[in-house]
């Protein structure tokens, strides 16, 4: 057990004897920090054309009320993609997904399964910019942002999607069925030709105010250590 998965358990209350065998093979087969799966010339080009694309954005009026895009971070090539909303206030600020006391439970459920928030995995918004007054985003934001979105996941090419909370489940499954009627089994998100498998989560803000729940949770993140395992290592 690394560093990382020992920062985990207080998050759930309970110790080590918790981590299921497939959490502690995924932890073990962790990519190499700073490895790629994918071939680097025209990948990075098209990056780096996609984050001009979304820093630039003038398509709906939350360019108007923000700071500055969040585009998201981590590894390009990650075989995890994490979804949430949209930019808070801190992440506003910061440009940076998942930066507040949600982001630090994030942190610690991504360390959990053996992961890294900059180096094992990418963490994104269906929103790139903040909703003011922290208020829900609208549908037209939503059309307008989701090209973006669906090229990060182009692009990245992850094993497996975790979709945090309703709203980002609800978005990227194009569904109004309920998070308690979409957890528990991997949905499938169409992406090209491939059909990823998406773990749907409570969102870590949630996970705050209930932290029953996180028990549930934990059962989510196994289900995506799974689905880790079983993919070929080099996908
Ligand atoms: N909540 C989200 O859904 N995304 C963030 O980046 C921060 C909080």
């Amino acid at each position: 057990m690394d560093e990382s998965q020992r920062r985990a358990w207080p998050w759930l209350g309970t110790g080590p004897l918790w981590m299921p065998r497939a959490a502690r093979v995924a932890a073990d087969d962790a990519a190499e920090p700073g490895g790629d799966r994918g071939g680097q010339g025209d990948a990075s080009a098209a990056w780096e054309s996609l984050r001009r694309e979304v820093s630039g954005c003038e398509l709906c009026s939350l360019c108007a009320t923000r700071t500055q895009t969040v585009f998201g971070v981590g590894r390009e090539h990650a075989r995890c993609l994490i979804i949430g909303e949209a930019p808070g206030a801190e992440e506003d600020r910061r440009g940076e997904p998942f930066v507040g006391r949600a982001g630090e439970l994030l942190d610690l459920m991504i360390g959990a399964i053996g992961h890294d928030r900059q180096r094992d995995v990418f963490i994104a918004n269906v929103l790139k910019c903040r909703p003011p007054d922290n208020r829900d985003p609208a549908g037209e934001e939503v059309v307008r942002c989701q090209p973006f979105l669906v090229r990060q996941v182009e692009l990245i090419a992850p094993v497996v999607i975790v979709a945090l909370g309703r709203f980002a489940a609800q978005s990227l499954l194009s569904t109004d069925a309920s998070i308690a009627s979409l957890r528990g089994r991997a949905q499938s998100y169409r992406s090209g030709e491939r059909e990823i498998p998406v773990v749907v989560t409570y969102h870590p803000a949630y996970l705050l105010r209930t932290p029953l729940d996180k028990a549930k949770a934990w059962r989510d993140l196994c289900l995506v250590a799974e689905i880790l395992n079983a993919a070929p290592a080099g996908q």
